[in-house]
């Protein structure tokens, strides 16, 4: 029998419960359905690095049903063709299997790509029918396919390294980002840099800031973007609040920004409108931030997952930003939805390029 505490029992109410949960999934599959759509208004080749993999190809099998991409396995022809008969899954794969057919043009591409950063001929040769991932990525750069994912089988650094060697950022960028899209109830917020700048200085977060909000309007999200710290405004002052309070004085210094961006702040400052408006009227946000700049890899990993674990948001990444070509690196143990999301999320890049 439960032994009486003297605790007032706390009555959970899961129909309250229940109706949140569903407000916060129906935006997030709203966000996600108009994405999808645009992406099946103009499907675009998107080429999986992990061909092989059990999730990809169910991913692959549902972006070709639903008409939001045409996938590209990448990997062994064969074990792609059993293991989709063995799933059930009735498509006929486009495939590239790396170890069957003529791909010396690749080899030659990447060699001439890396051969100044220390890649020998033969090195070119066995990267491309060794490893998926640089094979996706020279297709990716030589125009073969529109965009690529990987990242399930990988750890996250050496499956993001080779597109960065081989596809790299977009002209008027220097540093790619990992950023986050999560849905509450009443809000979204997009957060960055959660997974690749371990320790960013004052220019590279005022870079990450702008692809953010770039990537923010691409959602139809008007973006108001925070630089986090533990300090609001200068009351703290040491080399750590330094970097985001500088990147917010790069960022009001140019002229191409044109969107509301102020810091440094905590994080409750950036997202309580009382906050905002009381202490610091001053603030260039008058509303609440959706864009969360984090001053570090390890913050902004932590908080996105507290966010999401905690705070009951359903996440949508990480979408790298800042890249020459739509290129995304999943996290081990991601989920076919996510699959399909960040293809569909690539696609719609693809059809800007
Ligand atoms: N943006 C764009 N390009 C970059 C960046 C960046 N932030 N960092 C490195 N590069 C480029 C380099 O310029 C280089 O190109 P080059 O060879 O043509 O000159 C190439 O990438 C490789 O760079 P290296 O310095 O050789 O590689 P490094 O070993 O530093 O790897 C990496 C870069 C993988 C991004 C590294 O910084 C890293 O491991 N970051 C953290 C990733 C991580 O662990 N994330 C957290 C977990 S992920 C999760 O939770 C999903």
């Amino acid at each position: 029998a439960a032994m009486d505490s003297g605790c007032a029992r706390i009555e959970l109410d899961t129909e309250e419960y229940e109706e949140r949960l569903e407000a916060r999934l129906g935006k997030s599959r709203e966000m996600m359905r108009v994405v999808l759509n645009k992406a099946k208004s103009n499907p675009k080749r998107v080429a999986l690095a992990e061909g092989t993999d059990e999730k990809m190809i169910r991913a692959a099998y549902q972006l070709q049903e639903q008409g939001i991409a045409d996938p590209v396995l990448v990997g062994n022809e064969t074990k792609i063709q059993q293991t989709a008969e063995r799933l059930g899954l009735d498509f006929e794969p486009t495939v590239a299997d790396p170890r069957s057919g003529d791909w010396d043009h690749y080899a030659n591409r990447l060699y001439e790509l890396r051969r100044r950063k220390g890649l020998t001929k033969n090195e070119a040769h066995e990267l491309v029918r060794r490893d998926t991932n640089y094979f996706a990525s020279v297709m990716v750069e030589e125009g073969d396919a529109d965009a690529m994912l990987t990242g399930l089988t990988h750890h996250y650094p050496s499956a993001l390294r080779p597109p960065l060697q081989v596809i790299g950022t977009a002209p008027d960028a220097n540093y790619a980002a990992g950023v986050y899209m999560l849905t509450f109830k009443n809000r979204v917020i997009f957060c960055a840099d959660t997974t690749v700048n371990l320790a960013p200085d004052a220019d590279v977060l005022a870079e990450i800031t702008k692809h953010t909000a770039d990537l923010a309007r691409r959602f139809n999200v008007e973006p108001r973007a925070a630089m986090l710290s533990y300090s609001n405004f200068g009351s703290v002052t040491n080399e750590g609040t330094r970097k985001p309070r500088d990147a917010v004085k790069l960022l009001h210094d140019d002229p191409n920004v044109d969107f509301d961006v102020d810091g440094e702040m905590q994080a409750d400052t950036a997202v309580v409108e009382e906050i905002l408006e009381g202490t610091y009227e001053f603030s260039e946000l008058d509303e609440p931030a959706n864009v969360l700049v984090f001053p570090n890899l390890e913050a902004g990993n932590i908080g996105y997952k507290l966010l999401q674990r905690l705070g009951g948001a359903e996440a949508i990444g990480p979408m790298l930003v800042g890249m020459d070509k739509p290129v995304h690196v999943l996290q081990r143990g991601d989920e076919v939805k996510d699959i399909v999301n960040l293809a569909g999320v690539a696609v719609v890049d693809a059809q800007d390029e």
